[in-house]
């Protein structure tokens, strides 16, 4: 078969009547399926049941009843096991709450309302909201949670192409260096939600490095995928020692969680700094809180027996799950769209999405379409700040909730609504 670029007009209009047909036989389904829901299925979840039972003893190691009030920044042997986990040094982090968004969202109201240490460590620098303006970085494709928290606060998102190995560093470097409104730079360094790749060593240490202008800018190393492996074992670069080594102790700061360790929205979160910013954010959780869930913090502890090993293991048995539903996305898209070149897709290494490139303009029209055959992707555009992707082409599927039957049966909704949507795009070519 040509490519479609090349069909003639007959082969064309043959084609489109082909998949109209076969559109309509999956619509008469009467089908009702999700491929947008970035969340473990009950299968995965209830691997983590072991969390929900009494706890026989409510002492912390260091003799802490968990039932009361207190300890601040998170039980010792939990940030111990997570200093295991992710080589971060336990005096840099804090942990607790349900969530690692809130960490980032409190990240941004420390500069924003109350300013920070510069990156260097040597001064304090004013709040955001005096700026004229403030622009973070956002590499395209990414996460729309980023995207929307920076723009609640009023800065403006500045978009860089995400490449196989992380951010656009020489776009990047360019723009932090000319402008001192640039405070920031967003990164999920493994597994980037969505592509799903990793962020190398040589661009991390780019990152660490590199000439801002503004003294106060921050890499926001979002490691929500930190252990989770599809396939091989990986491990994010070390960016607070990066940036320690490069003489900006305190530029980066980075958040973690058990979300999709155990249960999303019921796990531990976690965000880590350097040593003075860290002190400026416990200065102001303090007022916040007078200690987060530490019932929370021992269960996780006892669950994994305070063992980063067995936090390891238990993510092999995740994935044990996960991976055939990836793999059979994957084979999905390599056998259904072979030759046609109408999309352009990367592996992911791990984490919990696939990024599927449609052809330009075609994108909305694919979700439109899927949703009336009884299929939700993930709307067109919501890898983009404000929901606008400029080429109207990605999606994100996320194959991690639904069960292998049901995925097979969402992508054959997919292939075709892919399919009639470059052929309409062509027909009015
Ligand atoms: C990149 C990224 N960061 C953070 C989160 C949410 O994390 P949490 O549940 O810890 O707030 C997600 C969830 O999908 C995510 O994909």
């Amino acid at each position: 078969m040509p490519i479609w670029s090349e069909l003639k007009r007959d082969e064309l209009q043959k084609l489109l009547a082909l998949n109209r047909s076969r559109y309509e036989e999956l619509k008469a389904l009467g089908l009702s399926l999700d491929l947008s829901r970035g969340k473990p299925g009950s299968d995965v979840l209830d691997m983590s049941n072991g969390l929900l039972g009494a706890l026989d003893d409510y002492r912390a190691e260091d003799g802490t009843d968990v039932r009361n009030y207190g300890v601040l920044d998170g039980l010792p042997e939990l940030k111990k096991l997570f200093s295991d986990l992710l080589g971060i040094p336990v005096e840099n982090m804090i942990v607790g709450g349900n969530s690692s968004l809130t960490h980032m969202y409190n990240t941004f109201a420390l500069f924003y309302l109350f300013g920070a240490p510069d990156g260097m460590g040597v001064m304090d620098c004013k709040p955001w909201h005096r700026e004229h303006s403030v622009k973070i970085i956002c590499p395209v494709p990414g996460y729309d949670r980023h995207f929307n928290l920076t723009i609640d606060f009023g800065a403006k998102p500045i978009t860089v192409p995400m490449c196989d190995d992380g951010p656009d560093m020489d776009e990047t470097e360019k723009l932090v260096v000319a402008d001192p409104s640039i405070k920031g730079i967003w990164i999920v360094p493994l597994y980037s939600n969505p592509t799903g790749q990793i962020i190398s060593k040589e661009k991390a240490a780019r990152l660490a490095r590199m000439k801002t202008a503004a003294p106060d800018f921050r890499i926001l190393w979002d490691d929500a995928y930190g252990v989770h492996h599809l396939w091989d074992e990986h491990r994010a670069p070390d960016i607070l020692s990066a940036c320690r080594e490069a003489g900006y102790p305190e530029r980066a700061v980075s958040f973690f969680s058990t979300s999709k360790v155990n249960f999303p929205g019921s796990g531990v979160g976690l965000v880590a700094a350097g040593s003075r910013t860290v002190e400026r954010m416990k200065a102001h959780l303090r007022k916040q809180t007078i200690g987060f869930d530490k019932i929370s913090q021992l269960r996780t502890v006892n669950f994994f027996e305070g063992k980063a090993e067995k936090v390891r293991l238990h993510m092999e048995r995740l994935a044990a799950v996960l991976r055939p539903k990836f793999e059979l996305v994957l084979d999905r898209l390599d056998s259904g769209f072979e030759g046609t070149g109408l999309i352009s897709y990367k592996r992911p290494l791990g984490g919990y999405f696939i990024s599927v490139d449609v052809p330009e303009g075609c994108a909305k029209r694919v979700v439109a379409i899927a949703k009336e055959a009884g299929v939700v992707l993930t709307p067109a555009g919501a890898t983009f700040p404000y929901g606008e992707d400029p080429k109207d082409s990605n999606l994100r599927l996320a194959p991690s909730f639904p069960s292998l039957d049901e995925l097979d049966k969402t992508m054959d909704v997919f292939e075709v609504c892919v399919k009639l949507a470059a052929l309409e795009k062509a027909e009015k070519a």
